[in-house]
């Protein structure tokens, strides 16, 4: 098998195929560290769909998972162009969206530059959404952006300030949301665990930009590892 990786769910994953002994490798962009994986790992883009069918003909591979971010734009793409071609089983294992509440002030934008758009001259936006996608707020100088980060970034634009903290749970978000003043949130649909900045702005009232998950490519779609576990053992 062939884990296409970078993800909480990856790693998961890749802890049950150790445990059932599945004969699996993991593959990371190397963008982090590969250390805490239960299986090898390989590093390093593949050089496109092309590359990947020859490295699944090369290596005989029986599988491919893609567990990659919801986010990632091009991987999710070749990899099912590369298990076709390559006449290789293939899977996606994503997380579920988040999908808001009854009560919840959501404006769902198909990109970030819809979000970026979508916010109102003047606004204060706390930007949860990473370094890499801000390109897409450069023209919003009349709006005051807030990046969270986990580390320093290198510069921003004047319009942006950045915020170096971890995500916190929903009172602490909600009373940083209140200390800068935030009027609207602006996130990507990544799903799982780190809800409470969500929370937070519906406690405050404060509107949701939610920007889409790119549109994956038809095929076979899990949820959780585990439903990914019973399909490899039944390729078997
Ligand atoms: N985008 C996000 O918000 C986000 C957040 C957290 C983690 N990640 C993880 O970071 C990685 C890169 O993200 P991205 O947004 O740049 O994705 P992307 O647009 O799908 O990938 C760009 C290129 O990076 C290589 N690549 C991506 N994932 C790979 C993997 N697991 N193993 C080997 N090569 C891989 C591929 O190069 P070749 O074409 O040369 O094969 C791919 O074409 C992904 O694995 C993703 O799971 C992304």
């Amino acid at each position: 098998m062939l884990i296409l990786a970078g993800t909480t769910e990856a790693r998961l994953l890749a802890g049950l195929c150790a445990d059932r002994g599945i004969d699996a490798e993991v593959s990371l962009a190397g963008l982090v560290p590969g250390t805490d994986y239960p299986l090898p790992v390989r590093t390093g883009g593949f050089g496109g769909a092309e590359g990947l069918v020859r490295y699944l003909s090369a290596r005989g591979t029986a599988g491919l998972v893609d567990a990659t971010h919801p986010f990632a734009a091009a991987m999710p793409r070749h990899a099912a162009r590369a298990a076709t071609a390559a006449d290789v089983p293939h899977a996606m294992l994503k997380r579920p969206p988040w999908l808001p509440g009854p009560d919840e002030d959501w404006l769902e934008l198909s990109d970030l530059a819809a979000a970026a758009a979508a916010l109102p001259p003047g606004a204060r936006a706390f930007l949860a959404i990473g370094a890499g996608s801000l390109g897409a707020f450069a023209a919003r100088r009349d709006c005051r952006l807030v990046l969270r980060q986990m580390t320093a970034p290198r510069e921003l634009p004047a319009h942006v300030e950045a915020l170096v903290a971890r995500p916190g749970d929903r009172a602490a978000e909600r009373a940083l949301f209140r200390r800068l003043g935030i009027t609207h949130l602006v996130a990507k649909n990544s799903g799982g665990p780190a809800r409470a900045k969500l929370d937070a702005a519906r406690d405050l009232g404060l509107p949701v930009l939610m920007v889409a998950r790119p549109v994956l490519p038809p095929g076979r779609l899990f949820a959780a590892p585990g439903a990914v576990l019973d399909w490899i053992e039944g390729l078997a």
